[in-house]
């Protein structure tokens, strides 16, 4: 039974919010970023207006509460036990990351990711002065797989690896079987996993992910800020069993001033895990309706873009090769001639090149918008295309 409560329908004007995804460009129709056009839910607004209404915003500790409301959604949802001790509090996942590097790895160090993934994990290797170290994801007949004798080979050589589960941008959930080969192989090689988990909650309806393990050599990264569209309050926790690896990054967070909490983040973060779950399984069949809505579409009146299945996010990874266009020209074009921004696959590395990424988490109405505008742009590109041959 839907809650009608919830409207997920609205078309939210975002302009002039200082918002990235609407205002930092200039085009019609952003479907880029990671983040969602969507309200947050009541309880959420509700407590962020409770904590607004005291008139004194001072620096901020962050509660005991926080860490219990991770704890007990992941014990609730997925079955995953932590405690207290084994928790720390950063301004986001990607600050952490960057401070996990820093503090478990040399400069030099070679740092594995599978690709095509979320771009920043590139810079973020990078601007710390370590090495990429790609195991490519094989791409068959219209879904992905991990190549676990290049995985075996490259962790060989590498410090650290970062996982992403579930996949951002193919959209997978990686099985349980898949998980304990890469915990077998990182162990094998004494390789440190970073697990970022920050899209387990965006699932298909009746679908769950599957947290990794925690063991000696694994850290886990969870947010709620994508679940619930409340990235900008900049929170999340990092999870270890390993209280050696747990000190050396509390202390790098430290160093990096990471570790604290902003006067909002940890009503937003309560509010969501303790009174938004409903809400939650609403939006994902919102989004799972958008899902069939791309793919109805792209087979009816665009077969030449082909849908990626995928179990989770609101991120649709598409692909294009059948339009023999570089991803970015591709992007570029569909600015430019529609006003559409899509991501460029190639910003997720050389293998993302012959697709481009849709965010879905909008109301329907942006959605058909967004599929009309794309279907004309290829229109359009296939007309230029034929008039420059001939
Ligand atoms: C896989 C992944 N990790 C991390 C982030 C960013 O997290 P944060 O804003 O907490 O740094 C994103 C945002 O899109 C993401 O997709």
């Amino acid at each position: 039974m839907k809650n009608t409560e919830y409207d997920f329908n609205n078309l939210i004007d975002r302009r002039g919010t200082d918002c990235l995804k609407w205002d930092f460009f200039d085009d019609d129709l952003p479907m880029w970023v990671a983040d969602m056009d969507f309200m947050v839910a009541h309880s959420i607004r509700e407590a962020i207006l409770k904590r607004a209404d005291h008139p004194v915003y001072g620096y901020t500790v962050v509660p005991d509460e926080l860490f219990d409301a991770y704890i007990n959604w992941w014990d609730r949802q997925y079955d995953f036990k932590m405690s207290r001790e084994d928790m720390a509090y950063s301004i986001g996942v990607m600050p952490s990351i960057s401070s996990m590097i820093r503090c478990l790895s040399d400069e030099g160090d070679e740092i594995l990711i599978q690709t095509p993934v979320y771009h920043v994990f590139f810079h973020v290797i990078e601007d710390n002065n370590r090495k990429v170290l790609e195991n490519k994801l094989i791409y068959e007949n219209g879904e992905y797989k991990i190549d676990f004798d290049d995985l075996d080979d490259k962790l060989s050589k590498s410090k650290m690896m970062i996982l992403c589960n579930p996949h951002n941008p193919i959209g997978k959930i990686w099985s349980r079987e898949e998980l304990i080969r890469i915990d077998e192989l990182c162990k094998k090689h004494d390789v440190i996993l970073i697990s970022d988990e920050i899209h387990c909650d965006l699932t298909n309806p009746g679908v769950k992910y599957n947290p990794f393990d925690a063991s000696d050599n694994v850290i886990t990264c969870m947010s709620p800020s994508k679940s619930f569209n409340i990235a900008g309050f900049q929170s999340s926790v990092v999870h270890s069993k390993n209280k050696e690896l747990l000190d050396k990054i509390r202390n790098q967070m430290h160093i990096d001033n990471s570790d604290s909490c902003n006067v909002f983040a940890a009503s937003a973060v309560i509010a969501a895990y303790s009174q938004c779950e409903e809400w939650l399984s609403e939006l994902n069949e919102v989004i799972y309706e958008n899902k069939q809505t791309v793919r109805q579409f792209l087979e009816n009146e665009l077969p030449v873009v082909k849908l990626v299945e995928s179990d989770a996010t609101y991120l649709l990874w598409l692909d294009c090769s059948a339009l023999n266009t570089p991803s970015k020209m591709l992007s570029e074009f569909l600015r430019e001639n529609q006003g559409l921004f899509l991501s460029a696959g190639v910003d997720f590395g050389e293998n993302g090149d012959d697709f481009l990424r849709m965010n879905i988490a909008c109301p329907k109405e942006l959605l058909n918008v967004g599929l009309l505008k794309l279907k004309a742009g290829v229109i359009a590109l296939n007309n230029l295309t034929y008039c420059l041959k001939i």
